[in-house]
């Protein structure tokens, strides 16, 4: 895979950053998605690759745009082969009320490398490179807050855990609040909240819990770019989601997949803020324009890039 591929992915998170930021706070959470995803799918076809999605909007009956196996970019047969998991908009209820770390998100992939994880629930931990090898879904949280602290040299008291807040996590929350770590529980964005690991600035070190699956393979890609360690097990709410997994090529439903078995080779992540969050800043507009903050990063460098944009709208009307 091209290293410019990130540069280039970057205009797609942009372009779906932008539409969606548009919309911010009205209430609207099908708005904020749609307008994200036509950006996202409209600026792919200025994109030279032959793409296929991996992980998308859904099923191809019951999402019209970058479903499930749709075939995206203006590629030609000297171009490469990729697989992408996307998610236009990360945190549709996050922007309809104008909330914080709602992100635009893409990864990339050679042909073959992303799980095709079914859209059901994942249960995640996630953690940044400090923690690498640390993290284990067999053993309990406080177990793995213990091997965490241990590995990082603190004490469990000085970690700080994120936890979408949901009824699921009750017991989850309860055994955390016992070890005396820290917990900032979110309402939405748990994608934003495992990349939050790998940045120190942020102050947090660990992701846990249950949120989406296919967040938990955008998540892994982004994770496997900055050396951190993530692992994720599907939660299948019933047989119907777990037929599903299976018809999509999951045979063992309670395996535990690490990190590079969800993101493959090489990997490269792009993600523009929507609003404004832990590491990136969300859209701003002003006369005749917007600026953008994204970030980009690859696998087989490790490098992360910070792009700060700057798009004038009379030079691009279709953003305007
Ligand atoms: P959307 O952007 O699709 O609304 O997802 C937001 C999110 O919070 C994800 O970050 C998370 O993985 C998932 O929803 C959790 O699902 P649920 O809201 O059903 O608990």
């Amino acid at each position: 895979m091209d290293r410019n591929i990130g540069l280039e992915a970057v205009r797609l998170t942009e372009a779906a950053a932008m539409a969606s930021a548009r919309v911010m706070g009205r209430g609207d959470e099908k708005l904020a998605d749609q307008v994200a995803v036509d950006a996202m799918r409209k600026a792919f076809n200025q994109l030279n690759i032959r793409g296929t999605v991996v992980i998308g909007e859904g099923e191809r009956d019951e999402a019209p745009m970058l479903y499930i196996g749709e075939k995206v970019g203006k590629g030609d047969a000297a171009d490469p082969e990729v697989d992408i998991a996307l998610d236009p908009l990360e945190g549709t209820t996050i922007t309809a009320t104008g909330g914080p770390n709602a992100l635009s998100v893409i990864a990339m992939a050679d042909k073959g490398n992303l799980l095709a994880a079914p859209d059901t629930y994942m249960d995640k931990i996630a953690v940044g490179s400090s923690a690498r090898g640390a993290i284990d879904l067999n053993k309990s949280p406080s177990q793995n807050l213990r091997a965490i602290a241990d590995r990082k040299g603190v004490y469990v008291d000085d970690l700080t855990v994120i936890i979408l807040n949901r009824s699921r996590h009750e017991k989850l929350i309860d055994e955390v609040r016992g070890t005396g770590a820290r917990i900032k529980l979110i309402g939405d964005g748990d994608v934003s909240a495992a990349i939050a690991t790998c940045f120190p600035e942020t102050g947090v070190d660990v992701l846990m819990g249950i949120g989406g699956a296919p967040e938990g393979v955008i998540a892994a890609a982004a994770i496997r770019c900055m050396g951190g360690d993530m692992q994720g097990r599907l939660a299948p709410r019933n047989e119907k989601e777990i037929e599903r997994a299976q018809k999509m090529g999951i045979k063992d439903v309670k395996k535990i997949f690490e990190v590079d078995e969800m993101a493959r080779g090489n990997v490269v992540f792009a993600a523009t803020g929507v609003t404004s969050g832990d590491f990136l800043r969300g859209v701003r507009f002003f006369k005749g324009g917007a600026e953008t903050h994204s970030v980009v990063m690859r696998s087989k460098s490790r490098t992360i890039r910070y792009i700060q944009s700057r798009h004038t709208f009379e030079h691009k009307p279709a953003y305007g």
